[in-house]
């Protein structure tokens, strides 16, 4: 593939596309395709998929999410599934990392001498997981082919269950042929609204695969001013993590922020450093994970996952990422000490944005979608050499469209899923 050729090296720092919006995705694919002189297929394409309507929909789109987010459908107490035969570990014998691979959950670590500060006030895990969350159920804001399912609907079709291991499994339905709305699976509102503090959440697989599209994220209210932070987030075969950042008008960050942070911004066809949705076409400020190569998609499950972090603090909001062989042992000991970590992946420094004023009551949402605004954009499903994929999904499946892989290939999803160990919330009497 011609395209793939340069779109390697450009990709890594340009394709910026996060988050659940369409207008930035697309724009920024479009973007750099269009640095090419090469590049008319995508020029094709510009009128429609950069057209001003794109900001409209996008913030139409938030406000519902918001309004539906609040009015949760009444739903039938939860339940859980012992033992549901989800071995979703494969941590291979030879693992292509230095440090050597537990084989088991993580055994307890050593308490730090010093106690950071942090204490913990939630831990959601283990049989009492899904109780902490809302299921949505109404379609997909970002246009998924996907038929969200509520409480009642995904126990009892065993889309969410605890494995014997103790651990969340959210996993999508693989019948292999199906119509509708789209195929079988769950988006998780976390029920606790907060602003400040520090969240972690371990994951040992998460969903992939061409034609998927999960995301670990938070959100707040009247979209983009309560802000919105992307922890976890890609699409398709990637194996870089994207971090990202939306705002309301007036949230820079600094020009120095690639010095303090070990991801790479993105550029797109906008100011990098404006995080503001409306100013940049929704591209707000993105960092890829270049280093890791372990940090999402396939890369992260043969490693057993590992541990994101999200610090939303008085001097601004950092994510950090460990994978599974190098969790820190203050996190295993819920005794977390930030600044012993290093750099962080993504850094949104409070600078030239205040952390309070343009986020603020955000909570924690699990998607795991398909095809949609991203994963299934022509100019995604058509073209490799994004985020660590290097082969275009059309060429991968067989299939010219997202959709049609979606709807006919259900066998191909069993690597669709979830396994999460928990989601701990942490506040801090001065920090936050
Ligand atoms: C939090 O949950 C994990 C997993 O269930 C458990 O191992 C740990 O002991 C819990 N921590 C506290 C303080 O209860
Ligand atoms: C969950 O509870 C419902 C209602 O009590 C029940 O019908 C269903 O079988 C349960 N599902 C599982 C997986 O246990």
């Amino acid at each position: 593939m011609l395209l793939a050729n340069y779109l390697i090296p450009l990709l890594p720092l340009t394709s910026a596309l996060s988050l659940h919006g369409l207008a930035r995705r697309t724009h920024q694919a479009l973007a750099l395709r269009l640095s090419s002189p090469e590049a008319t297929p995508a020029s094709e394409k510009r009128s429609h998929l950069v057209s001003p309507k794109g900001g409209k929909a996008k913030r139409l789109v938030r406000k519902t999410v918001k309004k539906r987010a609040c009015k949760a459908p009444t739903v039938p107490a939860a339940n859980t599934t012992i033992g549901g035969g989800f071995n979703a570990n494969p941590i291979p014998a030879s693992s292509t990392t230095a440090s050597p691979v537990p084989t088991s959950s993580p055994s307890p670590s050593p308490k730090p001498a010093s106690n950071s500060g942090w204490r913990m006030t939630d831990n959601w895990s283990g049989n009492t997981f899904f109780d902490n969350w809302d299921f949505w159920s109404y379609d997909d804001p970002t246009h998924g082919t996907v038929d969200y399912q509520d409480r009642g609907q995904s126990w009892d079709q065993g889309l969410v269950s605890t494995n014997s291991k103790g651990n969340a499994v959210m996993k999508v339905d693989t019948t292999q042929h199906i119509g509708g709305r789209g195929r079988k699976a769950v988006r998780l509102h976390g029920k606790k609204v907060f602003t400040g503090g520090l969240v972690l959440m371990d994951a040992w697989h998460m969903p992939t695969g061409c034609g998927t599209w999960p995301a670990w994220w938070m959100n707040g209210p009247n979209w983009p001013y309560g802000g919105e932070i992307d922890i976890l987030e890609g699409v398709n075969e990637f194996s870089q993590n994207q971090v990202s950042v939306h705002t309301g008008s007036g949230c820079r960050i600094p020009w120095n922020t690639n010095e303090l942070q070990t991801g790479v911004l993105t550029t797109g066809g906008f100011d990098s450093y404006n995080c503001a949705s409306y100013e940049t076409a929704n591209q707000g400020c993105g960092t890829r994970d270049l280093k890791s190569g372990q940090s999402y998609g396939k890369p992260f499950n043969d490693i057993g996952g590992g541990v994101y972090a999200l610090l939303w603090a008085k001097n601004g909001v950092r994510v950090w990422w460990f994978p599974r062989y190098a969790i820190p042992a203050d996190i295993s000991a819920e005794q977390p000490n930030p600044d012993s970590w290093g750099l962080p992946v993504g850094t949104f420094v409070s600078d030239l944005c205040d952390p309070y004023k343009f986020f603020h009551d955000n909570f924690n949402i699990f998607t795991n979608t398909f095809c949609g605004d991203w994963a299934g954009a022509d100019g995604i499903w058509n073209y490799g050499g994004f985020a660590g994929q290097d082969k275009s999904c059309a060429a991968i499946t067989g299939y010219s469209k997202c959709d049609d892989y979606v709807r006919n290939e259900g066998s191909k999803f069993n690597d669709a899923f979830w396994e999460v160990s928990y989601v701990k919330y942490f506040t801090h009497p001065t920090l936050v």
